[in-house]
């Protein structure tokens, strides 16, 4: 029998790596979901062979539509989005949080479901990361409020993208006109460490295969997408020798981050904090690994290969 993975922001980065790998999945169709059918992305999904599906995830019943019949759902929010339209950080997190029990709830609302991924990120306690909390907190409702899906559900993890460095503006090595060496200024002290998804065509879709093939041995446990940790030292050092440039990392002041970037900045500032302090995606007895999932390392892109990828953007 032939299954369904509907797959939510299918025209994004997360949902299109998913789709990436598991078209080629026997045995799964996919169902992309998107609010604009029309969009160049969207045509491509439709180009080949995918089902494209309109739903929009401030409209419950729209999502409820998109997901009648299907067997797997891959779920992300975009707290930037709302960000980028105006919300401080406080009203974005309400806005996803929202967000993501609309996802939620129209997803316990589907007989057929079997499994559903919900795309997250970790909240420690006595910390406040806006765009990491509001998903955490879904993460809580899941499992409070929605007991049946919660048994369905695997929390997946992932990390810092590789692309951040090329398409993040405040992230973006920039040249000295004197040294002629490059620079990146991040508020993050270059020590702290964080989880780093690698390839995002390829690893995120890796671990839903996974998760999807593993089935109940994954449910209602957290999954980390990525085997590597890394300090912003070392993704700048790795970036500078996959390009061939000299670059030197600098830590901004939150403050200072924040009077150049705004709320962006800011919240950056605040994500600094929380991993000077800690790893807060230490595994525990919630995690299910990548090996308890059938993941082989070689089936894994690191970071230094997506850099490999990228690297004639910076020729
Ligand atoms: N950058 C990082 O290192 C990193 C790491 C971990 C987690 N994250 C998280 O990743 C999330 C963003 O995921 P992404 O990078 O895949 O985003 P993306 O590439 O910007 O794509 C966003 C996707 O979400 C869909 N979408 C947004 N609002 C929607 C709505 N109201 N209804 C239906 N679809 C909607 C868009 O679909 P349409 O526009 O086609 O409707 C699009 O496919 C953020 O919440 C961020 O916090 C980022």
């Amino acid at each position: 029998m032939t299954r369904i993975l509907a797959v939510t922001g299918a025209t994004g980065v997360q949902g299109g790596g998913i789709i990436n790998i598991m078209k080629n999945q026997r045995g799964w169709k996919i169902r992309a979901i998107t609010r604009n059918t029309s969009s160049q992305c969207a045509i491509d999904l439709v180009n080949k062979g995918i089902e494209v599906v309109a739903a929009n995830y401030d409209d419950e019943k729209s999502l409820s539509a998109a997901f009648i019949g299907v067997h797997a759902i891959f779920a992300v929010t975009n707290w930037w989005e709302h960000l980028q339209q105006g919300n401080s950080p406080e009203e974005s997190d309400k806005l996803e949080e929202q967000q993501g029990m609309n996802l939620a709830n129209a997803a316990a609302s589907i007989p057929t479901l079997q499994h559903y991924i919900w795309s997250t990120t970790p909240h420690v306690n006595g910390y406040t990361v806006p765009h990491f909390d509001s998903k955490a907190r879904v993460d809580k409702k899941i499992r409070e409020e929605l007991p049946a899906l919660a048994s369905i559900t695997t929390y997946l993890s992932i990390g810092w993208y590789p692309q951040n460095i090329a398409y993040i503006p405040f992230m973006q090595p920039f040249i000295n006109p004197i040294t002629k060496q490059y620079m990146q200024l991040m508020p993050f002290a270059p020590q702290a460490r964080h989880l780093v998804s690698g390839d995002m065509n390829i690893n995120p879709g890796v671990w839903v295969r996974g998760i999807l093939s593993s089935g109940s041995k994954a449910h209602g446990k957290y999954a980390n997408v990525a085997l590597e940790k890394l300090s912003f030292q070392e993704m700048l050092d790795i970036w500078a020798e996959v390009t061939g440039k000299k670059a030197m990392y600098v830590q901004a002041t939150a403050e200072t981050f924040t009077n150049m970037w705004g709320a962006a900045g800011h919240v950056m500032g605040l994500q600094n904090v929380l991993l000077e302090s800690c790893d807060p995606w230490e595994e525990t007895d919630q995690h299910v690994s990548y090996d308890e999932l059938g993941i082989k390392k070689e089936d894994i892109i690191g970071y230094r290969e997506a850099l490999e990828g990228m690297k004639q953007m910076w020729e």
